[in-house]
């Protein structure tokens, strides 16, 4: 069996690092998880330790603590929060893997924010120069984590990076999770997988598409949809 990583999730109270920490509880995964909500939190491990006795999580008292004893960072937090947390954790991911999930989107939901020519990643990346930054799962919705969704093995998530071992890292714990990683390139080809989270946005807006749709998923897939809607 593959030695445990250790992963810290920053924002796991949130949509996303919520449905990351569920996902990830379940597989062999070392989890630390951080949040400014410490209750919020608190009752997030302990509900996660009564569905699954054996899941290996661990409340962080602070980012840097988390990112300190991690593998592997996960920045579940706002494009805009990312810069703030880059500067509390930058002397300690040193040569670590930080994944960036994140969609650099204005408040409409209509534009990106990030200036042409870069992408939130490549920003993460500057913010945390000694880090190996990847890019993945922001084309994914907080509810593709579910378990029907693991079963099906359907969906895919593009992962982007320049640094070949911490790609190879993240498409694993992709499978681990359930999805299909589908490598696209160096870091900057985040600049188009974060396009194409703002394209589908549109297409939620203007052509009525609901979560079920979306980049990577087969409309084949054999699922009853009935049981992910939430
Ligand atoms: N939701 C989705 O389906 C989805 C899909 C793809 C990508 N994403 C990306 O995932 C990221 C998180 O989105 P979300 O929907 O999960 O948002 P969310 O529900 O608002 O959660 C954001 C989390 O970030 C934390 N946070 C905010 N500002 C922070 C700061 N300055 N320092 C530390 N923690 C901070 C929040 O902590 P507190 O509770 O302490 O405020 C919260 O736990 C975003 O970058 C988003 O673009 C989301």
């Amino acid at each position: 069996m593959a030695t445990k990583k250790t992963i810290a999730v920053i924002g796991a109270t949130g949509d996303m690092g919520c449905a990351f920490v569920k996902a990830l509880s379940n597989s062999n995964y070392r989890l630390l998880l951080m949040s400014r909500d410490k209750n919020k939190v608190r009752k997030l491990s302990a509900s996660l330790k009564e569905k699954n006795p054996v899941a290996d999580v661990e409340v962080v008292e602070c980012e840097r603590k988390a990112c300190w004893e991690a593998d592997i960072v996960l920045m579940a937090v706002p494009y805009e929060a990312e810069k703030e947390v880059a500067e509390k954790i930058r002397e300690v991911t040193t040569q670590k893997i930080v994944i960036d999930v994140s969609n650099p989107l204005n408040e409409k939901y209509d534009r990106l924010i990030t200036a042409p020519g870069t992408s939130a990643a490549e920003e993460l990346q500057k913010a945390l120069p000694n880090s190996k930054v990847v890019k993945a799962f922001n084309t994914n919705f907080s509810t593709d984590f579910s378990p029907a969704i693991k079963e099906s093995k359907q969906i895919k998530t593009f992962i982007a990076g320049d640094d070949q071992e911490a790609v190879q890292t993240v498409s694993e714990m992709a499978t681990a999770i359930g999805f299909k990683p589908v490598v696209c390139g160096i870091l900057s080809a985040s600049r188009n997988i974060e396009q194409m989270m703002l394209q589908l946005i549109e297409l939620k807006t203007e052509e009525n598409y609901n979560n079920i749709m979306g980049w990577g998923k087969s409309i084949h897939a054999p699922l009853n949809f009935k049981s992910i809607i939430r």
